[in-house]
Formats: structure tokens, C-alpha cells, sequence
């Protein structure tokens, strides 16, 4: 099909709440993808943190082949190899007992958000069922992950009240700020180590650390969303390893599946008996051909060491794009970065660069976010700021 065809047909048949760039994405290979006349693009956003191993990885495409010709869905009525192998692969490597995979992030972190307040009322009564969240985090956009992300009055949230009570938000990086927000009806406090979609923000380890300890102390769940920062991206495997602050539940996604929907939710033996028969469960989650997938995507990420990769690659990167015109700050962890500029130019700059063949996102007005695949080289990132470099110079 021609692009225009394509493009008629969404417009004919689609209501987009988002802006897409102007090709249509025929092909991903490794950290590039192809459009419909062939131009190649450097893809600096990886389907949003998703494709780490880079596109279509040899080994993930082979797992979804094979297993897509043995069963592709059986439901969680029935055991499944994927299902297992997967479970113990992720158990072992982050150091959890027990494992529960939903779809999606917002969906792993709807049954993080259940299992806490369902052990708060069940161990302590009614009352503590609450959740404290983070100032411009971001859980996801079904109604209860809505409630839980701390954007009062953004397009996101507008229009959704009232959101199912029990979400109390404080200050990011500010300990003072969760201790003042928990009251005795606190059951958990919820919290991305990395903040992405509210600008790239990572936790001090002082303020992670303090957030154990304050849980510990008042007998509260800590839980991270660890959807974006999850299986590499910022430089350990999971970020809670790097800032060495274990959650009590953490949910994950995106990376995980390296692009097939897949998420999860994992915690501890005890925790998760929380959740009796019937308690929880989904159609889709734990799909084997996504199992298989996942399997496939953090042996990848495993084996060819891409957390190191994304410590180093990362911290070279990051030196680089201070050398940007108007850049007010660089801030990340791994190849998680943000780059906040001082002008409101975030929009154009992820524009503009696509026409030049690279692709980015703009979390803020004024800040672009790159999250590339985890095996990038240092020759890619000098490809990616020269871009950006000229992109910015002719603003
Ligand atoms: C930290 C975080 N949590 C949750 C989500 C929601 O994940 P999903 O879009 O897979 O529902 C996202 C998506 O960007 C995210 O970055």
C-alpha cells in the first residue's frame, strides 16, 4: 500500500488522541526502522522503551515462530512450557518468589495497586486501603491507574473524576513530602524509580532508600512501577538492583517482551497469598507466544550483558548532549535520558529530527526523552547528537 492509501484509511476509520510521524513503519531491524519508501530512520525511541534487544531480534523472532506453530493461546486454565520457563528466568535474575503476568503496565500495575489494598484491608481492616504516589508520575491510563498517577488537571486525567478514592500524592525526591502525605490508613506507597513520562526524573538513592525505611517502619507496602525502567534500561537489570532498595511488589513490562504485549507483577511468597482463588486473573496474560517472547528477550538482554552496555553507552551519551544548543539540563540514568532545553522546543525537535532520520519523544514542552535499544554503540549516540545538533541549530 502506498502511504497516502494508508493514510486515508486512518483517516477515515481512526480517531487518534496522538500525533504520528508522518511514514508509515514497514520495517524495525536492530536500532533502526525502514518506512514505506525505504528511508532508514535511527530509532532512539524503541517503540517507547520496548524493543531494548533492538527490532525484530533474531532470537525473539525465532521463539514467537516456533511457538506461534505449537499452541498460541490455551488460556491460564492449562499449564504452558513458555509460561514456566519464562516465570523462572525472571524470577531468578531479580530475585522474587512469585510471579502473576498481565498485558500490559497498566495493567501489572492495577494488580500491584489490588494486591496492596487487598492485604491492607484484609491484615488491618476497612480503613488502610490508601495509596501515597508521586507529583507527575505516570502508572497508566485505566481508571484506577489514572487515580494513581500524580497529574491533577493534565489532559491525562481531565474529564475521568471522580477517580476511585485512595490516592494521596507527594513530592518526588522529597522524603518529608511521603512522610507528611501517610497517615494510618497508608497501606503502600507506590513510586517509578525513574520518573519517565514526567520528564526523566530519576530517584535519589537517598530518597529510595528512605522510602524502604519508612514502609518498614509503619508496617507499609513499597512498591515500584518499574514498567519503563525495567529489564536493562537504565543500567542494572531491574533499577530497584542498581539503587540496591528492594520493593515489596514489582510490576514491569514494555522491555520485557521485547514487543510482544506482555506484562507482570512480582513479589514475595507470602504477599501473594494475599490474592486467594478467583482473587485476580486475565485472558491474555501470560500468552505463551509473549511468554515465549519474553523469554527469548531477557535471555538477550541477559547474555549479551545490555545493562552494562546501558551504564556505559549511557554516561558517554548523556556527557555528549550537554555539548546541545540551549540545554538547560541532561539528567537519566542508563539510556534512560531527558534532555530539558530552556525554550518550550521539545515538539519541534522530535519533528524535525524524524525528517532528518532520527526518532525521539517529547515527554514535556520543553523536554525530549531518548530510550534507544540497550545494544547501541557510542558511534550511534555521535550519529543521534549530530542530528539533534543540527535540528536544534536550525530552530
Ligand atoms: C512507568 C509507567 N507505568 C505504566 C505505564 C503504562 O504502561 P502501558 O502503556 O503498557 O499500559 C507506562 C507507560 O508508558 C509507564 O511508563
Amino acid at each position: 500500500m502506498q502511504k497516502e492509501e494508508v493514510k486515508k484509511l486512518y483517516e477515515d476509520y481512526f480517531y487518534d488522541t496522538f500525533k504520528r510521524f508522518d511514514f508509515v513503519a514497514e520495517k524495525g531491524d536492530g536500532s533502526y526502522i525502514t518506512d514505506e519508501s525505504g528511508k532508514k530512520y535511527l530509532d532512539f525511541m524503541a517503540g517507547i522503551a520496548v524493543n531494548s534487544a533492538g527490532h525484530c531480534n533474531e532470537k525473539v523472532v525465532e521463539a514467537i515462530c516456533e511457538q506461534a506453530h505449537k499452541i498460541m493461546h490455551a488460556s491460564n486454565y492449562f499449564y504452558t512450557e513458555p509460561q514456566a520457563r519464562a516465570a523462572e528466568l525472571i524470577l531468578k535474575s531479580i530475585g522474587f518468589d512469585k510471579i502473576q503476568y498481565q498485558n500490559s503496565g497498566a495493567e501489572a500495575n492495577e494488580a500491584m495497586i489490588k494486591l496492596a489494598r487487598k492485604y491492607g484491608v484484609e491484615k488491618y481492616g476497612p480503613n488502610r486501603y490508601k495509596i501515597v504516589t508521586a507529583l507527575d508520575s505516570f502508572h497508566g491510563r485505566t481508571l484506577a491507574t489514572l487515580a494513581a498517577t500524580g497529574q491533577p488537571g493534565s489532559a491525562i486525567q481531565k474529564g475521568y473524576e471522580p477517580f476511585i478514592p485512595g490516592f494521596t500524592y507527594a513530592k518526588f525526591n522529597d522524603l518529608k513530602s511521603f512522610e507528611e502525605a501517610c497517615d494510618e490508613d497508608t497501606i503502600a506507597i507506590m513510586v517509578e524509580p525513574v520518573q519517565g513520562e514526567g520528564g526523566v526524573y530519576p530517584a535519589t538513592e537517598e530518597f529510595l532508600k528512605g522510602l524502604r525505611k519508612l514502609c518498614d517502619d509503619k508496617g507499609m507496602l513499597l512498591l515500584f512501577d518499574e514498567v519503563q525502567t525495567g529489564w536493562g534500561r537504565t543500567g542494572s537489570l531491574m533499577a530497584f538492583m542498581g539503587y540496591g532498595v528492594k520493593p515489596d511488589c514489582v510490576s514491569m513490562a514494555k522491555a520485557m517482551g521485547g514487543g510482544m504485549p506482555i506484562g507482570a507483577m512480582c513479589t514475595t511468597k507470602e504477599l501473594i497469598e494475599t490474592f486467594g482463588p478467583g482473587a485476580h486473573g486475565t485472558t491474555f496474560g501470560g500468552n505463551p507466544v509473549a511468554c515465549a517472547a519474553s523469554y527469548a528477550q531477557i535471555k538477550e538482554i541477559i547474555d549479551n550483558k545490555l545493562p552494562e552496555n546501558a551504564a556505559k553507552v549511557g554516561a558517554y551519551f548523556m556527557d555528549k548532549l550537554k555539548a546541545l544548543p540551549y540545554v538547560k539540563e541532561v539528567r537519566g540514568r542508563g539510556l534512560m535520558i531527558g534532555v530539558e532545553f530552556e525554550k518550550d522546543i521539545a515538539t519541534d525537535v522530535k519533528y524535525n529530527s524524524a525528517d532528518e532520520g532520527l526518532l525521539i519523544t517529547a515527554v514535556r514542552p520543553s523536554v525530549i526523552r531518548l530510550v534507544p535499544p540497550l545494544n547501541i554503540t557510542e558511534a550511534d549516540c555521535d550519529e543521534a547528537f549530530g542530528i539533534l545538533d543540527k535540528v536544534i541549530k536550525a530552530l
